[in-house]
Parts: C-alpha cells; structure tokens; sequence
C-alpha cells in the first residue's frame, strides 16, 4: 500500500481534559508518523470555512462554535494508507458506534465532543493539510 499523509484534528474536548499525548500514542502504535503538528485556536470564521462542506447540516453552528471554544492540535499523519488506517484507529463519528480500543470508544464525550477529526479520503486530505500546514513545516 502507498505511504500517504492525512490530516488529524485533536479537538477541544480532548485538549481541555489535556489527552493530546495519548491521543497522539494511539496513532504512533498504530504505525502512523506525526509529520508536522501545532496547536492552536480556530477562530469562528476559521471553522466555519474549514467545515465548510457540512454548512448546510443541521449541526453545523454547534460544530463551528465547538470547534472554536479551545485548543486543537492539528497534525499530519504519514504512513501506509494513512488516510483509511487513521479512520480505523479513531473509530465511528458517534462513539457509541465506535469499536472498543478505539480512540472515540475510548475517549470521546459525545458525537460532537468526539476528541479527533481525520481526512475521509487522499482528496480531502491534501486540501485539509493545505488548511493548516505550508510545505516547509511538513518533515517526514
Ligand atoms: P468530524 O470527523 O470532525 O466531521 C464533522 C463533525 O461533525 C463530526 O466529526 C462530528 O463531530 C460532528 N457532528 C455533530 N453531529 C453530527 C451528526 N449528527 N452526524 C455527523 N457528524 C456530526
């Protein structure tokens, strides 16, 4: 399988119960690099364009104002199907779907509160890194 690089958000539910390091454990065990990493606040507007795909959801305000309440840490994960590994290692969207052993099983408060986002597919991932990295801060 290819090396490919995906795009992980560890959101505010998980920064405010300071969980980043095992977060970040899961993905490392499960042969995944962190590439680039930084930890930052999104404003309003910042989530609002980053999901902006979902705008016409219903939760797409509570999404935003969530995503924008603390810290995340936005990261680049590489390995061998980084894309479809890292949505395996996170789990189902609800954590109540979610595979026990799995970081949303394990961690995640509610389907909004969901401790991490990942890329759904190569495409979405090479525009969500762009999103947050410049080239130059991505070292493999
Ligand atoms: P994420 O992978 O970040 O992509 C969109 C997010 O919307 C999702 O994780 C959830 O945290 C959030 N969300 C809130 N409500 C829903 C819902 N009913 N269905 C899907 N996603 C939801």
């Amino acid at each position: 399988m290819a090396i490919e690089r995906t795009l992980s958000i560890i959101k505010p539910d998980a920064t405010r119960r300071n969980i980043t390091g095992k977060i970040s454990a899961a993905f490392e065990a499960a042969g995944l690099r962190i590439v680039a990493q930084k930890r930052l606040r999104l404003s309003l507007e910042r989530a609002q364009a980053f999901y902006a795909v979902h705008e016409e959801r219903p939760f797409y305000a509570d999404l935003c104002a969530f995503m924008s309440s603390g810290p995340v840490v936005a990261q680049v994960l590489e390995g061998e199907g980084a894309v479809a590994r890292n949505r395996e290692v996170m789990g189902a969207t609800n954590p109540a779907d979610a595979a026990p052993g799995t970081i949303r099983a394990e961690h995640a408060e509610s389907i909004e509160a969901n401790s991490v986002h990942g890329s759904d597919a190569p495409e979405t991932a090479a525009t969500e890194i762009a999103f947050f990295f410049e080239d130059d801060e991505i070292v493999g």
